[in-house]
């Protein structure tokens, strides 16, 4: 994940910034950059590939005496991890840093460069200067500008605006990636979270979704979405203590939950080749893609659902049959493997026995093993051929959600590169999916903002005994994950069933008032989930739909509740309505008063079987 810092001081900034990016390094990085509005009143900047020692080696040769500025560390999302593409992106009169992706860049790179603004770089960064520079150009001020240029800008990002003749003023804003302000003694600073700002201080405030802050040395203002000046909660950080800190969440489930925009975009840019629409796996495989005539996924718990997501997709995109099990069964069942074949082990800590002893079954077995993991160092990782990494950072609530979109998300892309091996997915396909995914960020931003109403719906499953959820296709392991979040967090007994099995005994549980979550978003399948949804709510069932904008067209007078989502590709549909699962789950727990994070008897790795 890119990190952004920024101060407005009383001294020469740029060693201060290099010292705040070192503390962002743990997110993964490329390149890094500072840049500062120098006492001549020229913007400088100073950037260098690889390491922050590059950069700082640059900075000694090369010192900086400006007061004010920003910094970054890039991870390369649109063009390769070089010099000329790292950040700060600057015109004469503003400097930028960007963290996340915007989507429609393309579109805008070619309507600047038709009014005299070419882009001389692939990354997505320079629209944002290129179309700040054109309004400063036109006459704006620099909060005219970033408020115009902001909503032409599609995705889920966080920036920094440093300007050229403007010594006491930086600009900072969000839409999907956080920022943390903080507040020092006449001076002020900027990270992508507390933990980079923890050496200069503890009071942060948080900018929220759509905000922008215009900042000074003696306080800022903020402007949320509609450009009005809001009020936000100055809070004390516990980030010098601890480097994973809630930051204005009350629980870290919920911190992780809205962390997922920016979880998958650092994950997808692992996968994807963006720029050019393509998955691009930098994995050395010990076999041929186009080889294996079957996969075996195995994991445990969420990590399971997610492979069972997967299952569907391998067999319906890449024609690839997959095997899929929980690892406790798998590891005692004797399967007949085949010599040569190839297994995949999917598991956030890389630490789960029942996955580790899985892996070993098919390492004896003869076979290539595979593991996507989220911890880089654990021992799941060390035992296998292959690592796909999710690249979602620390996940600390017991109940697994960033780690899980950011699971699909690059199952997603191998998905895309094993079916377009087989010659099952042609470029123009492949293209379509990876802008699916792609879209993943900015869509999972406008998931998030279903909060507020998911809270109050979250009502009804409090005072409920038994829910039901139900869906098909990628929507049935959506329910079983909807079903075990709710039952680990709030102890509500849950199920799940395909929505086409009801009728084979399920539907005799339903009684009066028992609310059933229906997970249905437009495919092909919509209609009959819908029908399935009817009967269930012709018998008394209170019905909660989770549902797209067309899905709830559909959806008729006997539904309690519409859980609206964004409409997305029917691929990656799943990744979206994990968010809304999550968020009901979360909010009965909340309403019941359970301890989110770590719920009875449940343990985040299972290092036991
Ligand atoms: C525990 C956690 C779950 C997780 C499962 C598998 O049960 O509470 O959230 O899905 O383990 O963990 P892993 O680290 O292997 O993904």
């Amino acid at each position: 994940m890119c990190g952004i810092v920024g101060i407005v001081g009383t001294g020469p900034v740029a060693n201060r910034l290099h010292d705040a990016l070192q503390r962002l390094e743990y997110r993964g990085y490329d390149s890094a950059g500072v840049a500062t509005l120098e006492p001549d009143g020229t913007l400088v900047r100073r950037r260098a590939e690889g390491k922050l020692a590059n950069l700082s080696a640059r900075l000694e040769k090369d010192p900086l005496a400006g007061a004010i500025g920003i910094g970054h560390t890039r991870w390369a999302t649109h063009g390769a991890p070089t010099e000329a593409n790292a950040h700060p992106h600057m015109s004469a009169s503003v400097a930028v840093v960007h963290n996340g992706i915007i989507e429609n860049f393309a579109a805008l790179r070619d309507e600047l460069a038709a009014t005299g603004y070419p882009a001389r770089t692939e990354t997505d960064t320079e629209i944002v200067t290129l179309s700040v520079t054109r309004e400063l150009d036109r006459g704006a001020t620099p909060g005219q500008a970033v408020a115009k240029v902001l909503p032409q800008l599609k995705g889920a990002f966080a920036l920094a605006f440093l300007f050229r003749g403007f010594d006491d003023l930086l600009i900072a804003a969000r839409q999907g990636s956080p920022l943390a302000i903080g507040h020092g003694r006449g001076e002020m600073f900027i990270g992508s979270d507390a933990f980079a700002l923890a050496p200069f201080t503890a009071k942060i405030t948080y900018l929220e979704e759509g905000d922008r802050a215009e900042i000074h040395r003696d306080g800022m203002t903020i402007f949320d979405v509609n450009g009005k000046p809001v009020d936000r909660e100055q809070h004390l950080s516990a980030a010098s203590a601890l480097m994973v800190d809630k930051g204005n969440h009350r629980h870290f489930m919920s911190m992780e939950i809205d962390q997922q925009p920016e979880a998958v975009s650092h994950t997808l840019a692992h996968y994807l080749d963006m720029a050019n629409n393509k998955v691009d796996l930098r994995e050395q495989l010990p076999f041929d893609l186009a080889g294996p005539d079957r996969l075996t996924i195995t994991a445990c718990g969420t990590a399971f659902y997610a492979g069972l997501v997967a299952k569907y997709w391998f067999e319906r995109y890449a024609r690839l049959p997959v095997d899929v099990d929980v690892a406790s069964e798998f590891r005692y069942r004797e399967p007949p493997l085949e010599k040569g074949g190839v297994s995949l082990v999917i598991s956030q800590s890389g630490e789960t026995a029942d996955t580790l002893a899985a892996l070993r079954y098919a390492r004896a077995a003869g076979q290539h093993v595979m593991a996507m993991v989220n911890v880089a160092e654990s021992t799941i990782a060390r035992e296998s051929d292959v690592i796909f990494p999710t690249l979602c950072g620390p996940e600390i609530g017991v109940a697994s959600t960033k780690a899980f979109t950011s699971q699909l998300a690059a199952l997603g892309a191998l998905v895309v590169a094993f079916g377009r091996a087989r010659g099952h997915i042609k470029p123009r396909a492949e293209a379509k999916m990876v802008a699916a995914l792609t879209g993943l960020p900015g869509a999972l931003s406008e998931a998030l903002k279903a909060d507020g109403h998911i809270e109050a719906v979250a009502r009804v499953l409090s005072r409920a005994g038994d829910v039901l959820y139900i869906g098909r296709g990628t929507a049935f392991p959506l329910a079983l994950e909807g079903a075990l979040k709710l039952k680990e967090l709030s102890y509500i007994h849950a199920e799940a069933y395909p929505a086409g099995e009801l009728k084979h005994g399920p539907i005799a549980l339903i009684d009066e008032g028992m609310p059933v979550v229906v997970v249905a978003t437009t495919d092909e399948l919509m209609e009959k989930t819908i029908s399935n949804m009817h009967e269930v709510a012709a018998r008394g069932a209170k019905i909660i739909l989770i549902t797209d904008r067309q899905g709830a067209a559909l959806a008729g007078n006997d539904v309690a509740e519409i859980i609206v989502v964004p409409r997305v590709d029917p691929f990656v549909a799943p990744i979206v309505n994990a968010v809304a699962v999550q968020l009901l789950a979360y909010h009965t727990a909340v309403h019941m008063g359970t301890d989110v994070d770590q719920p009875r008897n449940l343990a985040k790795s299972v290092t036991v079987e």
